[in-house]
């Protein structure tokens, strides 16, 4: 059958759809309900269905004779560090640092927060508190000591896991210090911190209290697979929202590992025995999905990768692991061949290595240009394929379905829409746009399995960000439109929401720091755009009156308030001072007008506008400092 065949099947008869795709996972009791609605009225898949992830990632796959594949490719160039994995060994260590946390006291529902570099035991890790049905919460290394306090109140988990240090570049950046300091915040009081001491910089563990991972491993008894529901939480994968308290996005067990095999053969053509490369961090969803889950309850081996695209030690560093590992699909973000395009834009490098095993590549996380695609395209010759998703869906919504056919590549497009997922672009009172027409993109109720069933803890804050807007729909937050041929064009975030280097950051947190500096009257922080890293944050402050501070004095404060409380990966790097901003005369700031100045496009200023003249102003201001691509 073709895509829209198959499209067609899965959004109209659902039920039917998913329960043919559940028997490519191997489960302990078969769900008794495919679709159902729980007592808050929320969609799940699979009711009833007992399963293990951590079963379908290793255990099943050495009962299938992968015991002696590689599961892990580990490559460090940053420590020089290169090895392989079996199944059959990632499974030892996952069943004994499994032991370790039920000795700990860790059962069944219990959080775990995971802080950890693009190490293997993070994998191990995350594995192990699925053998035990654990929920684990991975928070990105770039996060700050307050980011991690964060999601600590909110997880509220009886364990943290951590390491000695990771590598940024050459740069070594302990982690033992924003731990200490993120439990120091916290109300949430953990029971135990266990720390993995990396050879190049060990911690200082008696004075914190920490325990040892490796010894504790050592002498730790293996647990069992514990069954768990497919309805019962794997995992909390907090991400930005609109204000300036992170979102707990749930993964169930059941829906996940049913859409993550169904994606990997469907939508990224990979089989089992492949190698199956996504170019990102753990602390990411992409680095949830298809660097630990998907690959692995495939049976692909998979790269686990702690280095750069570029720097590490050159712009050759994707074509090196690609030919080291014989790679056949690999998946990255724009930003990171933007970066290679920027130090080798002849693709010298590519040329000194064979890559030949590479069928496809995969670029999400953030717009594609049309020229970095184009690019990626000439220098490959293999399919280059822009497809889109979120934290909240963990696997592609629109995409080019290469497994199912390779429909035409449009570049600006991130394809049509993925099986199980009914995409429209309506207006902001609900009814579809023509084609062509920018509106709101949303998926009409349910969502396939595996994308989020709540938030963790916050029922409410669901409904409203995502349910409420349009009734009987989900709402993704994005805006785009469609053409003619079904293909949708994503256009940016209609939120607070920005995207630097694909990563996902809210501008109303850094506000809510920018107005706590004590010289701010007010202030709007807006993403605009940015050649490398496709958008970056810049803060507009209005100074009280009677204030005297340099703005060189004010700008190097901010930026130092946003990385000590959100953490470098922010990439605060600019503020300037204004008179006033541009508001409605209701006082709403038009945050979406300073961007459209900052970035050079039209745009026909509100009847509500308070005062027209203070867009010149702004416009004078941004040309002075040299902000924006509009006044390079
Ligand atoms: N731990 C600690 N700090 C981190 C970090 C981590 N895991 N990741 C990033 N940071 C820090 C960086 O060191 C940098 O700090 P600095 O301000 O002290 O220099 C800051 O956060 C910003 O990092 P980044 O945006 O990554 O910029 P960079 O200049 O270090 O690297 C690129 C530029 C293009 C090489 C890099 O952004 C990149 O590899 N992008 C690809 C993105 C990607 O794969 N995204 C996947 C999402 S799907
Ligand atoms: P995250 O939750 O961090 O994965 O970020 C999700 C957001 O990134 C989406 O809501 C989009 O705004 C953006 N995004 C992801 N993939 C794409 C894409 N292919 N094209 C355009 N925007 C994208």
């Amino acid at each position: 059958m073709q895509y829209d065949a198959i499209h067609h099947h899965s959004v109209t008869e659902p039920e039917a759809f998913w329960a043919a795709q559940a028997g490519a996972i191997s489960w302990y009791q078969a769900p008794q309900q495919i679709l159902s609605q729980d007592d808050q009225g929320f969609y799940r898949w699979f009711e009833g269905g007992l399963l293990n992830t951590c079963y379908l990632a290793l255990d099943h796959q050495v009962a299938q004779g992968r015991g002696d594949q590689v599961a892990i490719y580990y490559d460090s160039p940053v420590t020089q560090t290169f090895e392989r994995f079996t199944y059959q060994e990632v499974l030892t260590a996952t069943a004994q640092f499994a032991g370790v946390l039920r000795d700990l006291g860790v059962e069944k529902g219990d959080r775990v927060i995971i802080y950890m570099p693009m190490i293997p035991q993070v994998m191990v890790a995350m594995l192990a508190c699925a053998r035990i049905g654990a929920v684990h919460s991975v928070v990105f290394g770039g996060f700050a000591a307050h980011e991690l306090a964060l999601r600590i109140d909110d997880a509220k988990p009886k364990v943290v896991l951590t390491a000695s240090a990771g590598v940024e570049f050459d740069k070594i950046i302990p982690y033992a210090p924003i731990v200490r300091a993120g439990i120091a915040e916290a109300e949430h009081k953990v029971d135990h911190v266990v720390l993995y001491q990396r050879w190049f910089k060990k911690a200082e563990l008696e004075e914190t209290g920490f325990l040892d991972w490796t010894l504790l491993q050592r002498s730790a008894r293996p647990a069992e697979c514990v069954p768990v529901l497919a309805t019962d939480p794997l995992y909390i994968l907090y991400t930005s929202g609109t204000t300036g308290k992170p979102k707990g996005i749930v993964r169930d067990n059941g829906g996940h590992a049913v859409a993550l095999r169904y994606s990997m053969e469907h939508i990224y053509g990979a089989k089992p025995g492949d190698v199956f490369w996504a170019a990102s961090d753990v602390g990411w969803v992409v680095g949830h999905s298809y660097i630990t889950y998907a690959p692995l309850i495939t049976g692909c081996s998979t790269v686990l990768y702690e280095g750069k695209p570029v720097r590490t030690p050159d712009a050759g560093a994707f074509w090196r692991v690609i030919a080291d590992y014989k790679v056949n699909v690999f998946f990255t973000a724009p930003t990171g061949f933007r970066a290679v395009r920027k130090e080798d834009p002849e693709g010298k490098f590519r040329q000194l290595y064979d890559i030949r095993s590479l069928r496809h590549l995969f670029l999400a996380g953030e717009r594609c240009d049309i020229s970095t695609l184009e690019w990626a395209q000439q220098l490959l010759d293999i399919p280059v394929i822009d497809h889109w998703w979120q934290t909240e869906s963990g696997w592609p919504m629109l995409a080019n379905p290469v497994g199912i056919e390779l429909l035409p590549i449009k570049p600006g497009s991130a394809g049509k829409p993925v099986p199980g997922f009914d995409i429209q672009v309506l207006d902001e009172g609900g009814h579809p746009m023509p084609d062509g027409s920018e509106g709101a993109v949303v998926i009409k109720l349910p969502l396939p399995p595996g994308c989020l069933p709540n938030l963790w803890g916050n029922p409410d804050r669901f409904r409203a960000g995502y349910l409420d807007p349009f009734p009987g729909y989900y709402f993704s937050g994005d805006g785009g439109y469609k053409d003619a041929d079904g293909y949708v064009f994503i256009t940016g975030r209609m939120d607070d929401v920005i995207n630097v280097a694909g990563h996902r950051l809210s501008t109303a947190e850094m506000e809510e720091i920018v107005s706590a500096h004590p010289a701010v009257a007010e202030c709007a922080v807006v993403g605009i755009e940015e050649d490398l890293k496709g958008q970056q944050p810049v803060g507009f402050v209005v100074l009280k009156s009677g204030v005297t501070i340099s703005d060189a004095v004010l700008e190097a404060e901010l930026i130092q308030m946003v990385r000590e409380k959100i953490g470098p990966i922010a990439c605060f790097r600019r503020a300037a001072v204004v008179k006033r901003l541009p508001k409605t005369r209701s006082g709403k700031i038009l945050r979406k007008i300073m961007r459209n100045i900052a970035d050079g496009k039209t745009f026909a200023p509100p009847s509500t506008i308070e005062d027209i003249t203070v867009l010149d102003e702004m416009r004078d201001l941004m040309g002075e400092l040299h902000i924006g691509v509009a006044f390079r």
